[in-house]
């Protein structure tokens, strides 16, 4: 069959998902937490393929392997597997061992999903938003290839969502004021989360503002359509604002992330003077004090008093631990759904 005909189903973005699938999972991922998860993986593997450092991804997906009744392998190209070549056509005499067109699909042959975590390699973003890593797995892998954080993060944004949904206690949250705010760190970061933020609450239909220092930190066009796109099915909103007191004002929920200036992609010489000049958007208690009592959360790893200050992250408020622990959950939903045989559109 050629690989680019295969009708597997992947989740490489919530966006590819319809909203009643993607509530599917979330549900699952709900009863996941609260009763046994069940053997859905039983007999089953995983490879999860690390391009980048994890302490959460790599856990919760390892561990809710297990508790599937599945197994997962670890693998980290160029570390303790062989590095791999990504180009079509290209004479490999560099330092890449093996092509992903050999790799995914011995790899196919051994497990029943692949994971892959591949940030960007920050040099040049018209390269790195074409995804190169995640959908040269998907393209040549004849089983089930998930996202585990490439230039978005689909497994964050669920984990996201069910935090939010279990706070405010319901599973509609329309209306809601929803601040996805840049926050300074001394070296620019992947736009990922950022990217996923703003996809899953204009999803959801809330009222989403993104704050950010200068247009220059306004998001890559793909992922401010697809919000543009998703106001306009879920009802709702999207605002860019580079105002504190009126984004923070009457917030419900606020969400905090540091990226990178895409304009300086790959030169971030000049794009660090910029970003030194906003360490004040750190997410602190009089921010916080202009919002209708939000919650507030963080993908993690934080740094404190960076990103948000103590009093912040220790407040109870702060759901950014549940958010976390959901990833166990809302990840066992995802490899369940899709290593079922017949249940790949439901
Ligand atoms: N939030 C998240 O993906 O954490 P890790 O980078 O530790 O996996």
């Amino acid at each position: 069959m050629s690989p680019t005909a295969s009708p597997i189903r992947h989740f490489l973005n919530t966006q590819d998902w319809s909203r009643a699938d993607l509530d599917v999972l979330l549900a699952e991922a709900a009863r996941c937490k609260r009763e046994k998860p069940g053997d859905a993986l039983k007999g089953k593997s995983i490879a999860l393929v690390f391009f980048n450092p994890s302490m959460r991804t790599r856990t919760s997906f390892e561990l809710g392997a297990f508790q599937l009744g599945g197994h997962a392998v670890v693998l980290q190209p160029g570390k303790d597997a062989w590095p791999i070549e990504f180009d079509l056509g290209t004479v490999m005499d560099g330092d890449t061992e093996e092509h992903i067109a050999e790799v995914a699909r011995v790899l196919a042959r051994y497990v029943d999903l692949i994971g892959v975590r591949a940030f960007p390699k920050f040099v040049d973003w018209q390269i790195d938003r074409q995804d190169r890593v995640l959908k040269g797995f998907a393209k040549y892998s004849t089983v089930p290839v998930i996202n585990m954080e490439t230039i978005t993060h689909p497994c964050q944004e669920l984990a996201h969502a069910l935090a939010l949904r279990e706070h405010f206690g319901t599973e509609d949250l329309r209306g809601k004021k929803y601040v996805l705010t840049w926050t300074y760190h001394p070296k620019p970061l992947n736009t990922a989360v950022a990217n996923s933020a703003l996809t899953i609450a204009t999803r959801l239909g809330m009222n989403v503002t993104l704050l950010c220092p200068t247009p220059e930190y306004v998001l890559d066009e793909r992922y401010m359509g697809w919000a543009r796109d998703n106001v306009a099915e879920s009802g709702g909103s999207l605002t860019v604002s580079h105002d504190i007191e009126s984004a923070y004002a009457g917030a419900d929920v606020v969400y905090a992330k540091s990226w990178g200036a895409l304009p300086y992609f790959g030169n971030w010489g000049p794009e660090k003077p910029i970003r030194d000049q906003y360490r004040h958007f750190i997410v602190d208690e009089a921010k916080m004090a202009l919002t209708n009592s939000a919650v507030f959360s963080h993908c993690l790893p934080l740094r404190r008093n960076v990103k948000a200050t103590d009093a912040v992250m220790d407040s109870p408020r702060c759901i950014a631990i549940e958010e976390a622990e959901n990833r166990l959950h809302v990840q066992k939903a995802v490899m369940a759904a899709l290593v079922r045989p017949h249940g790949r559109d439901s």
